[in-house]
């Protein structure tokens, strides 16, 4: 006999495992099942975010501005160090604990709130009157059921075409956060999240890092004035970053990978490294799911085809996260999961994807949430800027981290705000200010009267918003 959920969530990554959660707080019997395996073949719940995504890559952000400061900003405060090193396999150690920490958590989550855990593949069977037959490939292989299916399956690295990742030579965001030593010469393409987060940590550690990226323009997706300042600090702290090239022949031998391009001059270049990160995106993962067998229709490019809730073409099935539609991004994928299930529930699960922001983790970190300026010049939105430089912040430069800025965009009639735009230092934590603002559908006036700490980074948030109408305090 089959045995009988109220939800299978398929997948166990953030969309998965908090959908999962969050139902069983809602009263459902649910089932999450996950097929990562860890080095010792056990489960390792948390998906691409948990292994071999966010988490893993913040820890090596971590370790590597921590040699980096060492290295060249500890002796501004008087600190000094001889015989500095980096012992990559300590790292990469300390990186592997912090991760296999998430996973436990996360099974112990699972423990706490009675969601059945499956560690193996789930594939839909058919269709029936108890709702949908999911096959779990495991140890034990078993069939269960439920009338309400979740789908969370994620994406997967986006290979050059004929060029397969070996992870040995060309690395795809696995293999990159697991090179053993630091490489004289590394290459990135694409100058995307994954490039300049990956680019960063190694260049760091020592590595000559170049970046080949396709398209004329650096972070098109971000504001362009923060995009500036952001690519004017990488290319002084070192990073290569070649825009508006062709990349070629990618071709791999003993010595390491030979990549030919043409350079946005139109001159045929070349790029010879010891290593080649990949990242050029990610493709959604529906890979064993068996999607053909319930009539699950996907999109042109593999993406599962839903609507603005979460519905498929199926009723009962919903899918959520890396593999729809929108940004690829952990936090949408949780809040897309929760909203799913209360739905489900007969609540009024709900995502405000225009309030999602965005975070690059590099040094400065660059944050954003709602509108750019070219976005709002593109639709003849009429808007008022205001910006602030972290240069004239207190905080900033007693903590010695004066590059970037913070940048309102309101509405020029109603003051509200369209867009906050950070590149400097806690861009991560200081954007959460902004989202709250622009949520709540607040002014940029509201922030510029809201009492900040003292110094804070905060305060160039409250200073970009005063700006907006010309009024800065401290500028
Ligand atoms: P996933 O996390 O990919 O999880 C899907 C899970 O489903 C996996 O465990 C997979 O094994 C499992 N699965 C797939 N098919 C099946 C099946 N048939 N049966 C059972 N299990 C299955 N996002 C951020 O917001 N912030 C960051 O800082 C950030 N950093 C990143 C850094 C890197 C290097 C990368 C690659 C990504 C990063 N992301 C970041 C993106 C983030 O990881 C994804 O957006 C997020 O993991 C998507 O969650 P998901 O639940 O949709 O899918
Ligand atoms: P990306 O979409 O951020 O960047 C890919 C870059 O590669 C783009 O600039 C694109 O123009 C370029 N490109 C594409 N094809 C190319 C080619 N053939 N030659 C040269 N350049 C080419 O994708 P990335 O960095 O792979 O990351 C994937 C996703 O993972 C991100 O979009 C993001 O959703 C998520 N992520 C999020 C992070 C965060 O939130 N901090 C960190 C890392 C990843």
């Amino acid at each position: 006999m089959t045995k009988q959920f109220d939800v299978i969530v398929i997948g166990g990554g953030p969309g998965g495992y908090i959908a999962a959660i969050r139902a069983a707080q809602l009263g459902m019997n649910v089932a999450c099942i996950d097929e990562w395996k860890n080095t010792q073949g056990g489960p390792a719940p948390g998906g691409t975010c948990t292994n071999v995504g966010c988490i893993p890559s913040k820890a090596l952000l971590q370790s590597s501005e921590h040699y980096e400061q060492a290295g060249h900003h500890f002796a501004d405060h008087g600190i000094g160090l001889k015989d500095l090193s980096i012992d990559v396999s300590k790292m990469l150690s300390r990186k592997d604990t912090v991760v296999k920490q998430n996973n436990d958590g996360i099974l112990y989550l699972f423990k706490k709130n009675k969601v059945t855990f499956f560690h193996g593949r789930g594939s839909f069977l058919k269709a029936g009157q108890g709702g949908y037959q999911i096959h779990v490939a495991a140890e034990r292989a078993e069939t269960i059921s439920a009338a309400q299916v979740i789908v969370a399956t994620g994406s997967n690295a986006r290979a050059l075409p004929g060029v397969p990742f070996d992870e040995e030579l060309i690395l795809s965001n696995d293999g990159a956060l697991r090179i053993g030593a630091v490489p004289k010469k590394l290459g990135l393409i694409g100058s995307g999240v994954i490039g300049l987060e990956m680019g960063s940590v190694w260049r760091r550690l020592g590595a000559e890092v170049t970046i080949l990226e396709g398209l004329p323009a650096f972070l098109g997706a971000v504001d362009e004035q923060i995009a500036k300042e952001a690519h004017k600090a990488f290319t002084k702290q070192g990073l290569k970053i070649e825009l508006g090239v062709k990349v070629g022949d990618v071709k791999t031998s003993k010595k390491g990978v030979s990549v030919a391009f043409i350079d946005a001059e139109g001159a045929q270049q070349r790029l010879d490294v010891d290593k080649l990160i990949i990242s050029i995106g990610r493709v959604p993962n529906t890979t064993g799911l068996n999607a053909e067998a319930v009539g699950l229709k996907l999109d042109e490019l593999g993406a599962i085809v839903v609507d603005d809730a979460c519905r498929t073409n199926l009723p009962g099935v919903w899918a959520v996260g890396d593999v729809v539609r929108g940004p690829m991004l952990a936090h949408k994928a949780e809040e897309e999961g929760v909203a799913v299930v209360e739905r489900i529930a007969g609540q009024h699960g709900h995502v405000n994807f225009s309030t999602i922001p965005w975070v690059i983790y590099t040094s400065p970190e660059i944050a954003w949430v709602g509108n750019t300026e070219q976005q709002l010049k593109a639709t003849g939105r009429a808007y008022k800027a205001g910006t602030f430089p972290f240069m004239a912040n207190g905080r900033a430069r007693a903590l010695g981290d004066t590059t970037g800025m913070v940048k309102f965009l309101a509405d020029a009639a109603t003051d509200e705000i369209l867009g906050v735009h950070i590149v400097g230092p806690m861009a991560s934590e200081l954007i959460a200010e902004a989202v709250v603002a622009m949520e709540f559908k607040a002014s940029a006036e509201d922030i510029a009267r809201i009492c900040h700490a003292h110094p804070s980074l905060s305060e160039a948030t409250k200073e970009a918003a005063l700006a907006v109408e010309k009024r800065t305090l401290n500028l």
